[in-house]
């Protein structure tokens, strides 16, 4: 039996804007996680699929072309050079939330590709990784930038340009980010649509926030290396009102925003896609607790403190 597993991720600054060519900022999240288990099955069983969250057991070769698990699996094996006709169980869990823009999907996939290498003793490189994982995400997001692939695979801070290789940067001075859940699910692909029919609607304005957007990821990146934390909490307030202008926040987004920032929080805003989904708040030690129970007050249904580093 092999177990391989997959971190969460969030965007520091830069969503949507980087599905147009802007730089965005991403960091992996080590406290939720996918695992992905892979056995061997009795000969002639075929490959066994059990999405145990989902409470779905399922043959590989009875879902339909388009299922992301079975798509990731038989990349897998063509990337491996593996026959599609061996016999095994594959089990997949996730402590990650579904749809809430921690990277769920692009999580769960890594884990498979991950455990399907170890499991036949063959090295893939984390870019490979990310390549194979960037065919699934397709499926859920229609048009991926590619961030979460990368971020995931790589398990490390990176400065992200759809099309060019990612750059891994250092964190100068470790911080604490609380990332509270709205509880609202939204799909990210349903959101990125909606950003393109704006766009297409109002192409200048549209170009003028990208662009706004993409020179707070710059200066968001220097900050982080530099350990300038007061700095990175005002890029995320600023990012954060060029994503309302785009209207991609939502009353629950904006509002657990505000609590965030009444609670001491450095900066905020809503990170993935929006509309749902997570934000995420700079914290110190000091304003954590309190930035925790204002969240919780405002509605939020969950609350992880994380030390990016
Ligand atoms: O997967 P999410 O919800 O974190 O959002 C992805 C970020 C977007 O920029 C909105 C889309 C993309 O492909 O980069």
């Amino acid at each position: 039996m092999t177990v391989a597993y997959a971190c969460g991720k969030v965007i520091l600054f830069g969503e949507h804007a980087v599905v147009y060519g802007q730089p965005a900022v991403a960091v992996p999240i080590t406290q939720v996680q996918a695992q992905a288990t892979v056995e061997d099955a009795e000969p002639g069983e075929g490959i066994t699929i059990i999405a145990e969250d989902l409470r779905r057991t399922y043959k590989l070769e009875e879902a339909p072309p388009d299922d992301p698990l079975r798509v990731t699996i038989l990349n897998t094996f063509r990337r491996l050079r593996l026959s599609p006709k061996l016999d095994l169980t594959i089990s997949i869990t996730s402590t990650i939330p579904i749809a809430r823009g921690l990277g769920s999907g692009a999580a769960v996939s890594t884990a498979i590709v991950r455990a399907l290498a170890k499991h036949f003793d063959k090295y893939l490189a984390s870019r490979a990784v990310s390549e194979l994982v960037y065919e699934t995400e397709k499926i859920y997001h229609g048009t991926p930038s590619g961030i979460d692939n990368t971020v995931i695979a790589f398990e490390k801070p990176i400065y992200f340009i759809k099309g060019s290789k990612a750059e891994i940067f250092w964190v100068g001075r470790p911080f604490l980010l609380a990332v509270a859940d709205t509880g609202v699910q939204s799909p990210t692909k349903e959101v990125v649509e909606d950003v393109r029919r704006g766009w297409e609607r109002e192409r200048e304005r549209y170009e003028r926030l990208f662009e706004g957007i993409g020179k707070l990821a710059e200066k968001g990146r220097r900050a982080i290396e530099r350990g300038e934390w007061e700095e990175i909490g005002r890029l995320m307030d600023e990012n954060h009102s060029l994503l309302r202008e785009m209207s991609v926040s939502s009353p629950e987004l904006d509002g657990l925003v505000e609590a965030a920032r009444q609670g001491g929080a450095l900066g905020a805003k809503l990170s993935g896609a929006g509309r749902g989904g997570n934000m995420i708040a700079l914290v110190t030690k000091e304003t954590c607790g309190r930035v925790e129970m204002m969240l919780r007050m405002a509605g939020a249904k969950d609350v992880i403190v994380t030390e990016v580093r």
